[in-house]
């Protein structure tokens, strides 16, 4: 039995448990072993759930689930970053493997959740922080081992990309639109972090980090939101046969890593005009992959709980050892004991 401690049953962390306690998915009779949510840490316990839950599972008590020994897996998705940064280096210390949908504490902390992952000799896996639904992180770390990664270019928030599109196509005032965003589970619990940009910031210094082999400081991104876009500037850039997206690039020359994030204006008929709503777009430059696409949701409760929930699943086949390659290009312990067993 493979006991999981739930970090948060927010929008995430009960689709988490959705799709956990469906006795229909295959999860069981792909790893032949038995996967319980044993512990959910939330704020209130007396708050009305979405989902039926077992009595006395619930805790306010973070140590309930970090100190207890039959727990194997933490997933993390209470958001924030001081008590989120606390908790997952507390499951690391206490034996535990961690998965986060969290791109607030990854972008800040990676290297040292990578540390201490490889120090205990447990997975940190993070698929669900970038990007939501769309396998991005692993097929990026896939390629990093063989290709010189040059560019990394998309729509990185489902929040703002649904805000615009309900603007261009609905004709939506920003704060109608953002409110919807919100009741669909998409945005941040503080949105200001979606409409200036900073969410897209921390999902851009996550994926130039893995790509560029090096912990991107999120401070060091320009960074403009949307906030400044208003219903007269779409009906111009309709006049012109544009369309407005939020668009975060890295791009890597030499040693130098140039990043941003901004409002881009692209021709109403291209790929990126086309991604609507809550979906994400990304593409990855490398030397010898040429140009990959990644499309998907890019947010909510399903779609995210479904990366998190692969992540547990390579967890538990053993899988996240290979990640260890990433930090610093360095090959860790971790893998050459892999490779030494072969
Ligand atoms: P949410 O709906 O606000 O849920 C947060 C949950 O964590 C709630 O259950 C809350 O408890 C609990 N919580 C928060 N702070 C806590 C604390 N200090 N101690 C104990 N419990 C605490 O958030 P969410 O949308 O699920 O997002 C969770 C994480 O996933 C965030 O890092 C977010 O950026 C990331 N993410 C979200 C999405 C998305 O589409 N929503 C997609 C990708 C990644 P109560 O229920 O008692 O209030
Ligand atoms: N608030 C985020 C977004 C959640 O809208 O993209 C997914 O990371």
């Amino acid at each position: 039995m493979i006991n999981v401690g739930l970090l948060g049953l927010g929008t995430v962390g009960s689709g988490v448990y959705e799709i956990l306690n469906n006795e229909e998915n295959n999860l069981k009779k792909l790893l032949g072993k038995d996967i319980s949510v044993k512990k959910i840490l939330v704020n209130d316990i007396n708050k009305k759930r979405q989902v039926e839950l077992p009595k006395d599972i619930l805790t306010t008590n973070p140590y309930d689930i970090l100190h207890d020994d039959n727990i194997h897996i933490v997933v993390e998705v209470i958001g924030g970053i001081d008590k989120a940064h606390e908790y997952i280096c507390e499951a690391f210390k206490n034996n535990k493997h961690v998965v986060t949908a969290n791109k607030a504490v990854v972008a800040k902390y990676m290297d040292e959740f990578l540390f201490l992952s490889n120090k205990y000799e447990k997975g940190f896996l993070f698929e669900a922080s970038v990007a939501g639904g769309i396998p991005i992180i692993k097929p990026l770390k896939q390629n990093v081992r063989i290709n010189n990664i040059s560019e990394i270019k998309g729509i990185l928030n489902g929040t703002t990309n649904f805000i615009l599109t309900k603007m261009i196509d609905d004709g939506l005032g920003f704060d109608e639109a953002l409110k919807l965003a919100q009741e669909l589970g998409y945005a941040e619990a503080d949105p200001t972090d979606d409409v200036e940009g900073f969410d897209v910031k921390r999902k851009l210094a996550i994926l130039a980090s893995i790509a560029f082999n090096n912990q991107i400081d999120v401070d060091s991104i320009k960074c403009s939101g949307i906030t400044n876009i208003n219903t007269l500037d779409i009906s111009m850039f309709k006049k012109l046969g544009a369309s407005v997206k939020l668009v975060g690039s890295a791009l890597s020359s030499g040693n130098k890593v140039s990043a941003s994030v901004e409002p881009v204006l692209v021709n109403k008929n291209s790929t990126m005009a086309t991604v609507k709503g809550a979906f994400n777009i990304v593409s990855i430059v490398g030397d010898t992959i040429g140009q990959l696409q990644f499309y998907g949701q890019g947010a909510g409760k399903k779609p995210t709980a479904n990366a998190v929930v692969c992540d547990i699943y390579d967890i538990i086949s053993g899988q996240y050892k290979t990640d260890h390659f990433i930090q610093n290009g360095n090959m860790r312990e971790a893998d050459l004991d892999l490779f030494n067993s072969k």
